[in-house]
């Protein structure tokens, strides 16, 4: 076995926490991030998370079977706040003891939390200022994820380089923040180390590993794409605040503009409100995300892709990767 002493010290709070052996999550990407891959990446020894997006109950309850006949290690779940049945997702995670529960895409609704921590899993959130983040860290959640504007799918609008230096002074003695957004090699995990992250996540990177289920079209679209390539939507109307979303720029990025309009037409006319036009909007990159990744449609569906997807360049098994990065990293602390 390979050893990385440097790096397994930095990482080692994160990796405890997770139970695996090096901190390093694979994110969780919608329709990309079932047994398969989240399996293979907690079998390498990272920490696979299952992306539940818009599955039902019954579904994620057969993904997390599924994945535990593919792996004795630890995986988590991740759920979307804005699911409408957020609770029995909850729930199905509590029968499944699922030792960490991911809440992404907005504050965890009251008794989200409390919910998760009723069962014993441990909560990691996502937070776009230090206040909320504190606030969140203090009121029970156990980890924090910032996530930079680099990264693929829903963003924020700051850079990870940006959100580090003013999050990890603040917090990273005291609780355990995990980086995301731009990473693709083990030197810039090396950096973030340093500056006192408990570990990374990845999503970019990992999306088009050998296990991956994504389409051979999809993959292909990323070993083609460069940095530049992958851009962030834009919002075209000011009264429906849409979140970015960085993509491969292809024909589904002009159709969301043509959705957009078309739902900020239904919301001056008073056919829906505000909530359900945003949910119109995220089962619009539901099923573009899904067409592009399961039916290889890399024209019109959506090719969610970080900046990073300039460093993918073939297929490789995640053990590969997982093996390169931490290569890269350890290779990068030893030099300083
Ligand atoms: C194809 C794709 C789908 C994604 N879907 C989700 C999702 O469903 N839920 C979520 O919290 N994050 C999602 N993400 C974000 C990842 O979990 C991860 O945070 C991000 O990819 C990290 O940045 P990177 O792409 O620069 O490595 C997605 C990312 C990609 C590339």
């Amino acid at each position: 076995m390979t050893v990385y002493p440097k790096t397994s010290a930095l990482m080692r709070r994160g990796a405890e926490f997770f139970g695996c052996e090096y901190a390093i999550l694979c994110g969780a990407m919608s329709w990309v991030s079932e047994r398969n891959l989240v399996a293979a990446i907690s079998n390498a020894g990272g920490f696979g998370v299952i992306a539940c997006g818009a599955m039902t109950p019954e579904l994620l309850d057969a993904e997390i079977a599924g994945t535990k006949a593919l792996t004795k290690k630890p995986f988590g779940v991740n759920l979307i706040t804005m699911h409408p049945m957020l609770f029995e997702l909850i729930e199905v995670c509590a029968r499944h003891r699922v030792g960490h529960v991911v809440l992404a895409g907005g504050i965890p609704p009251k008794g989200s939390v409390e919910a998760i921590k009723a069962f014993g899993g441990k909560v990691i959130v996502f937070a776009p200022t230090i206040a909320l983040a504190k606030k969140l860290l203090r009121s029970g959640a156990d980890a924090l994820v910032i996530e930079g504007m680099e990264a693929g799918g829903h963003i924020g609008p700051v850079a990870t380089s940006v959100l580090a230096q003013e999050f990890l002074p603040e917090l990273a003695e005291d609780y355990l923040v995990f980086v995301a957004g731009g990473i693709g090699r083990g030197d810039a995990i090396a950096a973030y180390l340093e500056m006192g992250a408990a570990g990374v996540q990845l999503g970019t990177r990992f999306a088009c590993a050998t296990e991956s289920i994504a389409h051979p079209a999809f993959k292909q679209a990323f070993f083609r794409g460069n940095a530049r390539d992958a851009v962030a939507s834009v919002q075209v109307d000011p009264r429906l605040p849409v979140i970015p979303v960085r993509a491969l720029k292809n024909k589904g990025t002009e159709e969301f503009t043509a959705k957009q309009r078309e739902v900020a037409q239904l919301l001056d006319e008073g056919k829906v409100d505000m909530l359900e036009a945003q949910l119109q909007i995220e089962h619009f990159w539901a099923g573009a995300l899904r067409r592009a990744v399961i039916d290889g449609d890399v024209e019109n569906g959506s090719l969610m892709a970080g900046q990073s997807v300039g460093m993918v360049k073939q297929e490789e098994p995640v053990a590969t990767i997982m093996a390169s990065l931490m290569h890269e990293c350890e290779a990068a602390l030893s030099r300083r």
